[in-house]
């Protein structure tokens, strides 16, 4: 068996699989073919591949050799054509965005299994990439906001006189937004946090933040943990506590996310506009609308003085580590369908077939066919 890995586009740091996992494969016999310089953004550079027995290839090759492709953002739709029947790749492929690229999968009988859609239970967790990515950026959200502060985080009493904490807001208390609490907690930031999910409220104050409580919101136990639309009128409560925290924090987090629906916007240009000049957004949800009215993707604007920054991207910024819990993740997964070596697939397990797109020419995934 031949695992490729492929060189994400220009714009990604990140690498599918760094060196330290390539052991695992070559000790079941399985050849490991890496795209030349896949690594060298993640700091791994071709040696350091060969060093662990893997082979250095061009794409072309692996595209067309390859049983098993492992990427981070999929590959061209052209690219489809030269893979090999039957091939299996591994990837966040978007797939409810990006229904053209799966409808090449399925034509050409490729396997498809798109990491997103690892379900989110007890025993996929060592498997799942979106809970990894966003630790990545919950963390990194808070030291770009720190960066961007005029203001120091934590208190300070020094001979020139007393620095007050900065106040920090998180909207969305998912793997996040409790990453941005620790991590703006860590730097000595005073947190509140908000989430229309009660559940974690022990979470958010076992971290040490404030959890702002607003009454009245809808849970719906089919949605598997996930938030669900709101109801107008809980909405505008939601509005006016928000506002009342935002307009004395000094750096907001924005993470709050609707599963195939845009984000909520929960911080409107009014309270923008009574919010302190040199305040800083960081809006992680910025590519699918943003959590603030006025975030504008992949840029910083500013507006009474606030940089509102949006960017949904950020595990890409800590390119070695997101690349390790990523392949980590996705050698877990492996686990679960080749067994010495050989291929077994087992659609009868529920991560195996949650996370299945396309097989055998067919599209799996009913949400995603409902789309097709
Ligand atoms: P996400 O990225 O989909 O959303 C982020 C947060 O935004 C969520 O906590 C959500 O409740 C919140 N949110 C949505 N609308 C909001 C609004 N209008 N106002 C304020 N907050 C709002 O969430 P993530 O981090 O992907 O987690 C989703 C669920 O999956 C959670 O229940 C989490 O506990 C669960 N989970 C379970 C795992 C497991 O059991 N293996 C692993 C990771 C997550």
């Amino acid at each position: 068996m031949i695992i490729g890995i492929l060189k994400e586009p220009d714009f990604e740091k990140r690498v599918a699989l760094l060196p330290i996992e390539i052991n695992n494969l070559t000790k079941q016999n399985i050849n490991v073919w890496i795209e030349r310089n896949a690594g060298a953004k993640s700091f791994a550079g071709d040696d350091a591949y060969t060093a662990s027995k893997a082979e250095i290839k061009d794409r072309k090759e692996i595209l067309e050799q390859a049983d098993l492709l492992f990427c981070i953002n999929g590959i061209g739709e052209s690219e489809i054509a030269s893979l090999k029947e039957n091939a299996v790749i591994f990837g966040m492929f978007s797939p409810l965005d990006n229904i053209g690229l799966i409808k090449n999968f399925q034509q050409k009988k490729i396997t498809c299994f798109s990491l997103e859609f690892v379900p989110r239970t007890t025993r996929a967790q060592s498997m799942d990439v979106l809970s990894s990515m966003a630790t990545v950026s919950g963390y990194k959200a808070v030291l770009n906001a720190a960066m961007e502060l005029p203001h120091f985080f934590p208190m300070f009493m020094t001979a020139a006189g007393t620095i007050t904490p900065a106040k920090v807001l998180i909207l969305g208390a998912g793997v996040a937004g409790l990453q941005a609490i620790s991590t703006a907690r860590r730097l000595g930031g005073v947190v509140e946090a908000f989430d229309v999910r009660s559940a974690v409220k022990e979470e958010v104050q076992s971290l040490g933040a404030k959890f702002v409580e607003v009454e009245g919101a809808k849970d719906d136990k089919a949605a598997g943990g996930y938030a669900v639309e709101q109801t107008e009128e809980f909405k505008q409560k939601q509005q006016q506590a928000i506002h009342l925290s935002a307009i004395k924090s000094d750096v907001i987090i924005c993470t709050a996310q609707i599963p195939g629906r845009k984000a909520p916007v929960l911080i409107p240009a009014s309270t923008v506009a009574e919010m302190k000049a040199g305040s800083v957004i960081v809006d992680m949800a910025a590519s699918s609308g943003g959590n603030c009215e006025l975030t504008k993707n992949n840029e910083t604007v500013v507006s009474n003085g606030v940089s509102i920054i949006g960017n949904s991207y950020l595990s890409s910024t800590i390119p070695t580590d997101a690349s390790k819990m990523y392949g980590k993740n996705l050698m877990n997964f492996l686990k679960l369908i080749v067994k010495e070596g050989v291929l077994d697939l087992n659609f009868e397990d529920d991560i195996v077939k949650g996370t299945c797109i396309t097989h055998g020419g067919e599209i799996t995934n009913e949400r995603v066919k409902a789309l097709a």
